[in-house]
Parts: C-alpha cells; structure tokens; sequence
C-alpha cells in the first residue's frame, strides 16, 4: 500500500501529531509514505495565468513541486491531508496547493486514478472551527474524483502539541485507532456514489460541447469518457 500524506504546516504541532498517530494505525512495514510539508515541499502562490487550464498542468510555474505531489496521491490508496484551524479556515499554504491542483477538478481534466482513493481531512483547533476545514479540504477531494473522504476535526483546546490535556490526547488515539480499521477495512473497494457519478455526467454533457478548452476536451476524449468508459469499474 502507498500513502500520501500533506501536511498543511510545516511545524509539528497538534494537527501533525493526530495524522502521525493515524498514519502509525493505518501503515505496515511495507507501506510506502509520500509525506509533504507545506509551503516547504509545495508551490508558491498561484498568479492566476491560468497556464494549467489552457495549456497544460507542466507549464504552471510550480509545476515541478505540484506534479510531484500529484504523482504520490496517484500511486497512494490512501490520501491524508491536514491543517491546524487558522480563523475558521484551512491554512494559506494549504489552500496555495489546492489553487495550483483546480485543473484536475472534474470540470476540467480530473485523473482517473483518483476514482477510487479514501480522502482523510484532518485538523485541530483550540475551541472551534473545525467542522469548516475538513468540510473545504473534503470539497476539494471530493472535485477532484476521490470517492470517500472521512473527516477529524479535534478541538484540543491548546495552542500546542505540549499542552493538550492528556484525557484529549487519550481520545485520540481511541479515534484514529477506530478510524484507521475503518478506512483498512475499504482500502481498494471504494466506488463513486451517486454524486460523483452524477456530477461526472454533468461536465461529461459538458465537454460534448466543449469549444472554449480543446485542451479538456482532449482529456476527455482520450480517456475515452465521451465514449462510454468512465473512470470507475
Ligand atoms: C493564526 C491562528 C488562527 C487560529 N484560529 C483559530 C480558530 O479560528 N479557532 C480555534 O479554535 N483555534 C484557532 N487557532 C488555534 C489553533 O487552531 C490550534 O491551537 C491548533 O490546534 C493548532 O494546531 P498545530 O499545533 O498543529 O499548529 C488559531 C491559531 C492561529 C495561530
């Protein structure tokens, strides 16, 4: 089994410490892990050229970082990606990444591989705000294919890893202890539900008539989805 795992932070606080314990539960000697730390390991800001879109994800100026993570999430069953709650929201170097990966949304060129990946969104925060982060990150798996996403939001009520009490630090390894064998148990049997095949349909309609990006189209037809494959068996 491959991982991959973003890390929204490069410091190793509390978020960082849940999705260590997570990874811990869910990998074995053989597993391979793809771990990123961002903005170390990720892109700089996106400039809005729009290069990805009209002319393909390697001319983007952060290709080389950008396609390395890309590459790691095709290979890995599993994907986790993380941020600490900043102001309700994920972090900016978090959502630096996600601008850089809109090309792969279905309403553009979404990769086939990521139609049968297990998304898992974590964070933490002191007191409140974590239902956001991990509904934003699940939204951005969910645009790019990925059929399951399981989210962890953990209030710790701490500013670090160092202060948070040991009753918290106790239920979470109960949680990513049952979360692990949750997602274990549907590692590689994962299918799109109806709201992935459904919205799928919808840019499919919409590619048919695609005459503003040949670039997406081409996509799709290479792939064939204007035909009757589709991305998932
Ligand atoms: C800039 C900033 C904004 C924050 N915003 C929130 C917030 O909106 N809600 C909250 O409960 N905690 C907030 N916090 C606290 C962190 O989310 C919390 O301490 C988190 O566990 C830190 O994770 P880390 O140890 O991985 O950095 C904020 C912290 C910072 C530095």
């Amino acid at each position: 089994m491959e991982i991959t795992v973003i890390h929204g932070q490069v410091h190793k606080g509390s978020t960082y410490h849940i999705s260590s314990s997570l990874l811990k539960k869910l990998a074995d000697e053989d597993t391979v892990v793809h771990e990123y730390f961002l903005p170390k390991d990720g892109p700089d800001f996106c400039v809005g050229c729009f290069n990805c879109i009209y002319q393909g994800e390697n001319k983007c100026l952060g290709a080389v970082s950008v396609q390395e993570i890309v590459k790691s999430m095709c290979l890995s069953q599993a994907i986790i990606i993380d941020s600490p709650t900043y102001c309700f929201e994920m972090s900016g170097q978090l959502k630096t990444l996600f601008d850089h990966m809109g090309y792969m949304w279905m309403s553009h060129r979404p990769r086939r591989e990521m139609f049968d990946k297990i998304g898992i969104a974590v964070t933490t925060a002191s007191g409140a705000g974590t239902k956001n982060i991990t509904k934003s990150i699940a939204r951005q798996l969910f645009w790019w294919g990925v059929p399951k996403t399981y989210r962890l939001g953990i209030n710790v009520s701490a500013s670090s890893w160092k202060e948070v009490p040991e009753k918290i630090k106790r239920k979470i390894e109960l949680k990513t202890g049952a979360l692990a064998s949750e997602v274990k148990g549907h590692i590689g049997k994962v299918k799109p539900g109806f709201k992935t095949k459904f919205l799928f349909n919808v840019m499919r309609k919409m590619h048919l008539s695609n005459t503003w990006n040949m670039l997406d189209k081409q996509h799709w037809s290479d792939n064939k989805w204007l035909e009757s494959e589709r991305p998932w068996r």
